[in-house]
C-alpha cells in the first residue's frame, strides 16, 4: 500500500522516540495535559470515550490513515484510534503514539511517579547480582489452612510500592489477601464468601494486577471465565469481560489492558476506560502450535514501555517477545512449563521454571538462561509467582506449602558504584 513519506517519518519517529507518553482521563476534547500548550487530550475512538492520550494537536491531517470504523481498528503499528475533530469532523484517525511522548508533551504534574509502567525494581540491577539462597517466609506458614495467618494454593502475587503491601491471591480459599510487612496474619480484601460464581465469589484466580489510578484489582478469574474489578473496600468485584478464560494480565501506561487468552492461543489488547472495548490482537491467533507466529497454552504477560510484550508460552517451554505490530514473535528464554514473567530495568527477564520449581534469569545474550533461586531441591514447593520489592528482594509463592518467600538481594558482587 502506497505510504506517504511523511508518515513513514512520523511511523519512524515514534519507533525511536520512547513512546511514554500521558494518559487522559474524564478531561474533555483538547484539555491542557500538558506544559506544552501545543498538546491536548485526545480521546480514544470507541464507545467509551473516557480515556485518551495527551498529544501533540497539530499534525497534518491528509497525512493521517482513518480507522476501521467498525472496530476503530488501526493497522499501522504505533498508531492507536482517536477523536480530532479539528482534523476530522466525521471520521476516527490513526494517530502516531510518537505524538503522545512525554518529551513532547511533558506531564503538568511535578515529576510524581505515577506511572504503571515503572519498571520493578526500580533500582538498577547489576550483571553480578545474586538472590539469598534461602528464603524467609513473610506470609502463610510450612502449613496450609484457612485461617488468617495461613494461605492455601497461592497463585498470582503482586507487591505494591507505595504502601509496602504484599497482594495474594489466595486461591485455594477463594480469596485476596494483603500482608504488610512484618505481619503475622493477612487482611482479606476480596472473595472470602466460598468459592462460586457469584460476583462476590471468586473461581480460580490466575493472575492479578492493580490499577494505579485507583488502587483497584483487576482479576483474571479463569475459571468463571471473566476478568473482573474489585475497587478497594469493595464487597463484590464488577465484571468486566466475560467469557475468556483468562490466564495472565498486564497494563501499559495508556491504561491499555493486555490478556492471555488460554484456549485461544492468543494475547488481546483492551481500552480500559469506563467501559471496557476490545482494541486488537496482540500476539498469536494463529491456532496452537509451536512456530513463531503461535502459542501452546499461553499463561503470564509482561508488557514494557514500548508496548513490547514478552509472553509465557507454558507448554512450548520458552518464553516469547512480540514487538507491537509484529507478526510473529521471537524466543527469549526456554525453560519448562513458563509461570511468570517479568523485566528490571536492563531488560533481563525472569520467570519460574513451574516444572523443576526455580526462578529462572535471562540475558539478552543468554536464551538459556541461570537458575537464581531454588538450584537445590525444596527451596521452593511448586512454585508459582514472583514479585520484586523496590529493591530487588524477590517474593515467590509456593503454591505447594501455602506460604510466600522472600529472598534478598545480594549486590556485594557488584562494582561499588552499584552496591546501595
Ligand atoms: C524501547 O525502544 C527504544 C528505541 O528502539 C530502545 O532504545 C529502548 O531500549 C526500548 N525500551 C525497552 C524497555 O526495551
Ligand atoms: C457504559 O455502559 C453503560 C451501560 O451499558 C452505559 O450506560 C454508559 O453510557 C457507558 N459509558 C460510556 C462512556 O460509554
Ligand atoms: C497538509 O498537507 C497537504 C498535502 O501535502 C498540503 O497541501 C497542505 O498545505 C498541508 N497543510 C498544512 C497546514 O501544513
Ligand atoms: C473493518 O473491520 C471489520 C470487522 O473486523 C472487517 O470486516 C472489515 O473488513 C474492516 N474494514 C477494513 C476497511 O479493513
Ligand atoms: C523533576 O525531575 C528533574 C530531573 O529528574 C529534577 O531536576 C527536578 O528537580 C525535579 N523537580 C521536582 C519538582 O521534583
Ligand atoms: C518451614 O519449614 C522449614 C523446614 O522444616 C523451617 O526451616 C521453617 O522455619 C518453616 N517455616 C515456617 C514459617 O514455619
Ligand atoms: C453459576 O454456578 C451455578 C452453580 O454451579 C450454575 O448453575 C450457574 O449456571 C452458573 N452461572 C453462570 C453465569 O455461569
Ligand atoms: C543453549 O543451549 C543449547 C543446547 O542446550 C546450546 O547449544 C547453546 O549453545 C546454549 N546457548 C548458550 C548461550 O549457552
Ligand atoms: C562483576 O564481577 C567481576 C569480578 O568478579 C568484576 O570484575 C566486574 O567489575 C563486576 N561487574 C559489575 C558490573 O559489577
Amino acid at each position: 500500500m502506497f505510504l506517504p513519506s511523511t508518515i513513514a517519518f512520523i511511523v519512524l519517529q515514534s519507533l525511536f522516540v520512547l513512546t511514554r507518553g500521558q494518559t487522559c482521563r474524564n478531561l474533555p476534547l483538547y484539555a491542557p495535559c500538558s506544559t506544552n500548550p501545543d498538546c491536548g487530550c485526545l480521546p480514544f475512538s470507541s464507545a467509551d470515550e473516557q480515556s485518551g492520550i495527551c498529544a501533540y494537536l497539530h499534525l497534518n491531517a491528509s497525512k493521517l490513515r482513518t480507522c476501521n470504523e467498525t472496530n476503530y481498528y488501526c493497522d499501522q503499528p504505533y498508531t492507536v484510534c482517536i477523536h480530532h475533530p479539528k482534523l476530522s469532523i466525521s471520521q476516527p484517525l490513526c494517530y502516531p503514539t510518537g505524538m503522545a511522548a512525554l518529551d513532547l508533551c511533558p506531564s503538568l504534574k511535578t515529576n510524581s511517579s505515577s506511572s504503571t509502567l515503572s519498571p520493578i525494581p526500580v533500582e538498577e540491577v547489576c550483571r553480578n547480582v545474586s538472590w539469598a539462597k534461602q528464603g524467609r517466609t513473610v506470609a502463610g506458614s510450612n502449613y496450609s489452612g484457612t485461617a488468617l495467618d495461613q494461605l492455601r494454593s497461592p497463585t498470582a502475587i503482586l507487591f505494591d510500592l507505595k504502601t509496602n503491601t504484599l497482594y495474594v491471591s489466595d486461591n485455594g480459599n477463594a480469596r485476596i489477601v494483603t500482608w504488610q510487612p512484618a505481619a503475622k496474619r493477612g487482611n482479606v480484601i476480596a472473595g472470602d464468601n466460598g468459592e462460586g460464581n457469584r460476583t462476590d465469589q471468586l473461581g480460580w484466580v490466575s493472575d492479578i494486577l492493580m490499577d494505579s489510578k485507583d488502587g483497584s484489582l483487576i482479576i483474571c478469574d479463569a475459571r468463571n471465565r471473566r476478568i473482573i474489578r474489585w475497587s478497594r473496600r469493595a464487597q463484590q468485584g464488577e465484571i468486566l469481560i466475560n467469557n475468556i478464560y483468562c490466564t495472565g494480565l498486564a497494563l501499559d501506561d495508556q491504561a491499555l489492558l493486555y490478556i492471555t487468552e488460554h484456549d485461544n492461543n492468543r494475547v488481546t489488547r483492551w481500552i480500559l476506560g469506563e467501559n471496557i472495548t476490545h482494541d486488537r490482537l496482540v500476539a498469536g491467533g494463529n491456532g496452537k502450535g509451536n512456530r513463531l507466529d503461535q502459542f501452546n497454552e499461553p499463561s503470564a504477560i509482561f508488557v514494557d514501555q514500548n508496548r513490547t510484550v514478552y509472553v509465557a508460552d507454558q507448554s512450548n517451554d520458552r518464553i516469547m517477545k512480540w514487538t507491537e505490530g509484529a507478526k510473529e514473535g521471537i524466543i527469549v528464554g526456554k525453560l519448562r512449563w513458563p509461570r511468570t514473567v517479568h523485566l528490571d530495568q536492563s531488560g533481563n527477564i525472569y520467570s519460574i521454571d513451574g516444572y523443576y520449581s526455580r526462578v529462572m534469569h535471562f540475558t539478552r545474550d543468554n536464551v538459556n538462561g541461570t537458575i537464581i533461586i531454588g538450584e537445590k531441591q525444596y527451596t521452593l514447593s511448586q512454585a508459582n509467582d514472583l514479585a520484586f520489592d523496590q529493591h530487588g528482594n524477590i517474593f515467590v509463592s509456593n503454591y505447594g506449602t501455602g506460604r510466600i518467600d522472600k529472598f534478598d538481594i545480594d549486590r556485594s558482587a557488584c562494582s561499588s558504584r552499584n552496591v546501595q
